[in-house]
């Protein structure tokens, strides 16, 4: 199993581009299955969860061409409509392909994802939705089996807000008969980026970006061209290493304005951070003062930076006091982090972090992909030698991050 060997304690400076989002990039892809035509994406991030959703739509039949950051799917010939479990157990998006399938064959067989490292994340608000929308849909040895002659609109108010549950509903709605409501809708950029494209692709929404988003179904969508948005969680945590160790960094091909709440806080944290349109620049030169905070659906607080945010807080120059409200068993991080000499208590969804002088390399595993990411911050700042077992968690969401990093002057090196 590959490891991340990192002698940290330096600094970080210099110049990083930033890749395209994992989180709109996943919908984006399974989005081809509803047309027929071409679907032809650039900025398509170089990742294993890209891999994986390639892998799933090949097997059905989809021709996916791959050069670099472009990739052209063609679901023109439909084989098969499974999403197998061996493929849906390694990447729970995988479900993004039932709205899709179910639009516009009238049927498919998607395993039940699972549980995952951190909590239960069941799916019953993405088939309820589609039981609205006039689909019949029983559970069988672990799959979801979801039969509709023809999708009809519906008024569908989802209790939760759900970042896939609204984008595999958004999906299915642009077939079916009539209108659709979805209310409670997931505000998220990812969630924009998929309308948007959608869009592009003939499809009639309004509303995305507020929690209504209204989908008028049309008889079939085109082929198109589009170019995936910059990933905000990649962005924030590059943000949130150099807020750690210090340094002068600008992110290029970013998108400042989705990520407001991890500037703002970390500004509070005393960074020096500058935007234009599509770049940043943060400028950090002192130690950070600690960062409070509660995760909650965008545009609050994002829980996919809560580990990187522990980290940063690890040796913030008092206490902070952060609150997970999505997950309910995402702080794994946490033990890890202690093996590294962070001072941390878990009072349920909460964790109180005393921020310490330093950190001391150590041996440290991921257990999930935003708290490889958290150990990787962490490693950069503690003094000595870190090694990071499993990063194949890392791989699933972050392109090219020993490069990158490199390029900012870390030591990082990987171990076959
Ligand atoms: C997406 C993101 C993930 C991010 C999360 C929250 C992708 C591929 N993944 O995951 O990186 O951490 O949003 O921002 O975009 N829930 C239900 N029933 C459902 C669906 C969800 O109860 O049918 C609950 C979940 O258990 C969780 C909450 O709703 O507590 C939010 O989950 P959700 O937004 O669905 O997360 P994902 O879309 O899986």
């Amino acid at each position: 199993m590959q490891k991340l060997n990192i002698r940290g304690g330096k600094p970080l400076n210099g110049s990083v581009r930033i890749s395209g989002a994992k989180n709109a990039a996943l919908p984006i892809i399974s989005a081809s299955l509803l047309s027929a035509e071409p679907l032809a994406l650039t900025n398509v991030p170089q990742l294993n969860d890209i891999g994986t959703m390639v892998k799933l739509l090949a097997q059905m039949g989809v021709k996916a061409d791959r050069s670099a950051e472009s990739l052209t799917l063609s679901a023109a010939n439909i084989t098969d409509k499974t999403a197998p479990y061996e493929l849906v157990k390694t990447m729970r998006a995988s479900i993004l392909v039932l709205g899709p399938l179910l639009a516009r064959f009238g049927e498919a067989k998607v395993s039940l994802p699972g549980g995952c490292a951190i909590g239960a994340r069941p799916v019953d608000l993405h088939i309820k939705g589609l039981e609205a929308m006039g689909a019949s849909i029983t559970i069988e040895a672990g799959y979801i089996l979801a039969r509709a002659a023809k999708l009809k609109g519906a008024r569908i108010l989802m209790e939760t807000v759900t970042v896939t549950g609204t984008e595999n509903l958004m999906m299915a709605a642009c077939l079916a008969d009539g209108t659709t409501t979805l209310e409670n809708a997931a505000r998220e950029p990812e969630v924009v980026d998929l309308a948007l494209c959608l869009i592009a692709m003939g499809a009639k929404i309004t509303g995305h970006g507020t929690d209504k988003i209204t989908v008028v179904g049309v008889e079939k969508l085109h082929g198109a061209r589009y170019a995936v948005m910059p990933d905000r969680i990649e962005t924030g945590t590059f943000l949130a290493a150099v807020a750690a160790t210090g340094g002068d960094v600008t992110l290029t091909n970013a998108a400042p304005d989705t990520l407001d709440a991890v500037i703002d806080r970390l500004r509070e944290s005393g960074a020096t951070i500058t935007a234009t349109a599509d770049t940043l620049r943060i400028v950090a030169n002192k130690r950070p003062k600690p960062i409070s905070l509660k995760t909650a659906p965008y545009p609050a607080f994002p829980t996919d930076m809560q580990a990187q945010f522990i980290a940063l807080n690890c040796v913030a120059s008092g206490t902070a006091v952060v609150t997970e409200t999505i997950f309910e068993n995402r702080f794994m991080h946490v033990q890890e982090l202690v093996r590294l000499g962070a001072k941390i208590e878990i009072e349920g969804n909460t964790a109180i972090v005393h921020g310490v002088e330093k950190l001391t390399g150590a041996g440290v595993m991921a257990t999930d992909l935003r708290a490889s990411a958290c150990l990787v911050i962490a490693g950069l700042v503690a003094h000595g030698e870190t090694i990071i077992d499993r990063i194949y968690h890392l791989d699933r969401g972050y392109d090219h991050i020993e490069a990158k990093l490199t390029a900012l002057g870390a030591q990082i090196e990987r171990l076959n």
